[in-house]
């Protein structure tokens, strides 16, 4: 993993510093990136739109009610375009903005409208930062799980001298470059489960479900783009195992849930989002039932519950549930995750009308935890594993 191709929106606020934000772009562009810039208004009394546009090659933005750019690329295509957003140099207005939610410019709306990490990096008089407001608002943005980059602390414009200037551009692309390339979860075991299960009726059928895998194997590929030495416990599913990836192949909940308890323990992270049968039939037929009674019962009796078994575990890894529902997905989402003691789960709508969930190549989120949580849009589902795993990165190392 690196910068290269990766859509990086450079959001630039009206300060002294915004002159550094040129260095930032032309450091970003050197590095293979893809920079779009979205200036506020007072931004532009700082440095010229033309100069960002000379360094990125692409028209430097402004304005939320500009109807040719809205044609070409409206604001809400370009939240979802952004990988990763960064606000250099962020002023103390901007960040009051961001803290309250306000949608009132082009760049104020992004940062609502993107499901991307969104990075601050500070920069304002000395005393402005240590107003105990700025130093709300900038609780509320981390508590909203905005990465806090700076402020430096030394000789600032005005001549005071203290913590307020922006990081140098060198700073700011190295922590950004770091995010996409050392891998966040270098060191990290994840163990995730993908697929469905098969619960065996006679040796040739089953009841089963229409998970493909994807949204599973797509996890297991994000962790490790990020570093994390992953194992993937799959159920039958067609897929190509993700480069780098160890994957162990299972068919029922028992075996799923047999091969997880043998190497949870020793995992830091535990991402379940296989589709498991809650019941299998209490007795398998050893040759194939005939078709001679008019009707046939079958009992069922209950699968273990892999997830909650993880999370009952003394030590056991961070885990991350999902949560296939069809109505009140979030309220439901949310009595599973306290239910199952579990870190985070991932609210799927997987009613008909959703266009995601099971065996689609796009699926939504809502992804919640204790005291928080955050909506990742409709996208491709390798996007959106790559999303969750930067959010499960915050919180591990939160
Ligand atoms: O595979 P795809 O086609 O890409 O589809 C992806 C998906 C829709 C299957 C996936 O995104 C998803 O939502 N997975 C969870 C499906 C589900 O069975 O949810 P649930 O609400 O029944 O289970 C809640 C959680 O407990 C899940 O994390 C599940 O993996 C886990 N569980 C459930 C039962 C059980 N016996 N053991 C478990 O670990």
């Amino acid at each position: 993993m690196s910068l290269a191709n990766r859509h990086i929106l450079l959001g630039v606020t009206g300060g002294i510093a915004a002159y550094k934000a040129a260095e930032l772009a032309r450091l970003l562009v050197k590095a293979g990136a893809r920079v779009q810039v979205v200036m506020t208004r007072s931004a532009g009394e700082f440095i010229g739109a033309m100069t960002f546009q000379a360094i990125t090659g692409k028209e430097t933005r402004s304005d939320l009610f500009d109807s040719a750019h809205e044609a070409a690329m409206g604001h809400i295509e370009l939240a979802r375009w952004a990988d990763l957003v960064i606000i250099a140099p962020a002023t103390a207005n901007f960040i009051a903005l961001m803290a309250r939610g306000s949608a009132n410019d082009l760049l104020s709306t992004l940062c609502l409208a993107t499901a991307a990490p969104v990075v601050v990096a500070p920069a304002m008089n000395r005393q402005m930062w240590s107003d105990p407001a700025t130093q709300a608002n900038i609780e509320t943005l981390q508590e909203h799980g905005r990465l806090i980059l700076g402020p430096a602390a030394g000789e600032q414009a005005c001549g005071d001298v203290g913590p307020g200037r922006m990081l140098e551009p060198a700073d700011i692309f190295d922590a950004v470059n770091g995010m996409f390339t050392s891998g966040a979860l270098a060191g990290v075991r994840a163990l995730v489960t993908a697929g469905p299960t098969r619960e065996a009726i006679d040796p040739v059928r089953f009841i089963g479900n229409r998970s493909s895998g994807k949204m599973g194997f797509a996890i297991a590929q994000a962790l490790e783009e990020q570093g994390a030495e992953v194992t993937l416990v799959a159920g039958p599913s067609q897929l190509p195992t993700p480069s780098g990836v160890t994957r162990i192949d299972v068919e029922a909940a028992l075996e799923m849930h047999n091969a997880v308890m043998q190497i949870a323990a020793d995992c830091d992270l535990f991402v379940a989002t296989a589709a498991v049968a809650d019941y299998r039939p209490e007795t398998v037929a050893s040759s194939k039932i005939k078709k001679t009674a008019e009707s046939q019962e079958m009992r069922l009796v209950r699968n273990p519950d892999i997830l909650a078994d993880v999370a009952a575990l003394a030590s056991g890894p961070f885990t991350v549930g999902f949560a296939a529902e069809t109505d009140n997905v979030v309220a439901y989402a949310d009595e599973k995750r306290q239910r199952k003691c579990i870190d985070m789960i991932a609210a799927n709508d997987v009613s008909s009308q959703s266009g995601g969930g099971f065996d689609s190549d796009e699926n939504a989120l809502h992804v919640l935890w204790e005291g928080g949580q955050q909506e990742l849009p409709m996208t491709g589902k390798l996007r959106l594993a790559r999303q969750l795993v930067e959010l499960i990165s915050q919180k591990i190392h939160a």
